[in-house]
């Protein structure tokens, strides 16, 4: 299959501690750090921006995926390639009209380009994205409607997955939202190899345990 890539969500973190918050998930295991990056408008929550991920960069070497709940992702990309962002993964809702130039702008800058759908966005809406000459690297298909942790985890959103991974066998396909040791099995055999978990991870008090269940699922 493909490889697994575990990526603990940092909006569960301790804001005022990032650093050390992010060095934590490192030694316990984690291979990405997701990084939720909410305008307020495209979601009715704010989160951080460039600056902090900016901040973030000068302290760690890890691979920081940002997720960006934005409506103008194209503004966006500049900013998030000097602060350090490794992945960009922006909504399609929030780019219907100008992907194609997005994706080429994404890449131009050194980063990996990757697409996310909400629940209620039909999964045919991302094909022509990794189909396309110039592909996203990753789909991110969201398990609970984006804007806040600690949501439930909707099983219905596994159908996306498995079409998806039907289509293409190599594709990194992340999941998110509700994703913790209750929950990463149906995920995993549905076909999602990166896993974002926030509450489930940084609520556990043994949070490298957790990391390692998760990595186990997706990769049996
Ligand atoms: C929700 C965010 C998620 C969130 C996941 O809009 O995109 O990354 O932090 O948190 P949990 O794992 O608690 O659902
Ligand atoms: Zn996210």
């Amino acid at each position: 299959g493909v490889a697994a890539k575990i990526a603990p969500s940092m909006l569960s973190s301790d804001f005022a501690n990032l650093a050390s918050e992010a060095e934590r998930m490192i030694r316990c295991g984690a291979d990405w750090l997701h990084m939720d990056i909410m305008d307020g408008h495209f979601v009715p929550n704010l989160t951080l921006g460039a600056p902090v991920i900016e901040s973030l960069r000068k302290h760690t070497k890890a691979y920081l995926d940002c997720h960006l709940m934005v409506t103008n992702p194209i503004d966006y990309v500049e900013p998030f390639a000097k602060a350090g962002a490794s992945g960009f993964t922006f909504h399609v809702e929030a780019s219907r009209e100008n992907w194609e130039e997005l994706v080429q702008r994404i890449k131009l800058k050194g980063m990996r380009p990757g697409v996310a759908l909400k629940p209620g966005t039909p999964i045919e809406e991302i094909y022509p994205l990794v189909e396309a000459e110039n592909p996203v690297d990753m789909v991110l298909v969201m398990t609970v409607e984006p804007g806040f942790g600690g949501q439930k985890f909707m099983p219905e959103m596994m159908d996306k997955v498995r079409a998806l991974r039907k289509k293409y066998p190599s594709l990194d396909i992340e999941v998110d939202g509700g994703l913790g040791p209750s929950t990463i099995d149906v995920a995993a055999s549905a076909g999602a190899n990166c896993i974002v978990a926030g509450s489930s991870v940084f609520g556990a008090s043994e949070p490298a345990q957790v990391i390692s269940l998760l990595r186990t699922s997706v990769e049996e």
